[in-house]
């Protein structure tokens, strides 16, 4: 009933490194980002991606669960050793992001968009999320983790979230998700080597371009705060500027807030 995974996606891999290192596919898994993690701090090689049909234990941003049904979605997380400073790492979330959005649109056609930091979304729910967790191997090397959940068919998540989230089967005849994955693994690897060049100004244009968070009315909902205004611009660090009801321009941080349209999710 399921595509394969681990036969469907490498042959059609574009990449240098991405998908071509110490790969895990498995049927199920707690989590791909927390088995990768353990690979990597034992060595896994830069690009290695984990794989699987269904996760026990799908971790979210801010500490919440995500949902990994079997065979509903893709359920993916990449290794990679940057070239970089530790301390801009973080900006391999908008990679990610970025990359997802571009593979949806190539395959599938569809006006995906995303939403400030990583959420990649469709008729203002989401589509794809991103986790991003860093670490350091037993060596001291320094990796990140890129998990992202994309919502291939229906049932992937629960639903009671019908009116935030989306899967593609609702909108298209999805491709298979070996294609998704291959197109994703090669746009990711394209990003990152702009970033590695250039920082966040190497896939600035194209991030903005594909933003539904620039130039829209937000809500920022803090754990202290929470304040409306415009989000104007992203910083070289990839904070969201946010000019709010007195004129002050305010720096948010991804990792601290959640970011909201006005009328709900997006
Ligand atoms: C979000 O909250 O938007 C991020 C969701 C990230 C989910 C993916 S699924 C594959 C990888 N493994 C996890 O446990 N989480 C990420």
């Amino acid at each position: 009933m399921h595509d394969l995974l681990s036969a469907a996606w490498q042959p059609l891999l574009t990449t240098r490194a991405v998908g071509r290192g110490d790969n895990c596919v498995e049927h199920t898994l707690t989590s791909t980002n927390t088995v990768l993690k353990e690979l990597a701090r034992n060595g896994a090689r830069h690009g290695s991606v984990c794989l699987c049909e269904c996760q026990t234990g799908g971790r979210g941003r801010l500490g919440r669960a995500w949902s990994s049904p079997e065979g509903r979605g893709i359920w993916c997380s990449v290794l990679l050793r940057p070239e970089m400073p530790a301390e801009r790492a973080p900006l391999i979330t908008f990679c990610a992001a970025l990359a997802v959005t571009r593979a949806v649109r190539r395959l599938c056609g569809l006006e995906v968009r995303i939403k400030w930091p990583n959420d990649v979304v469709l008729d203002g729910r989401k589509l794809c999320g991103v986790l991003l967790e860093m670490g350091f191997d037993v060596h001291g090397g320094m990796f990140v983790i890129v998990g992202t959940g994309l919502n291939v068919r229906r049932g992937a998540y629960p639903p009671e979230l019908s009116d935030r989230a989306i899967a593609l089967e609702e909108v298209c005849a999805p491709p298979e998700r070996g294609e998704l994955i291959a197109a994703y693994l090669s746009e990711l690897e394209l990003a990152l080597t702009e970033v590695e060049k250039s920082g966040l100004p190497g896939i600035a244009e194209a991030y903005r371009e594909l933003s539904c968070t620039l130039g829209s009315e937000v809500q920022v909902i803090g754990t202290e705060e929470r304040f409306t205004g415009v989000a104007e611009e992203i910083d070289q660090s990839g904070a969201l500027l946010v000019r709010d009801a007195d004129g002050e321009l305010r720096r948010v941080l991804a990792g601290d807030v959640s970011v909201r349209g006005m009328m709900g999710y997006v």
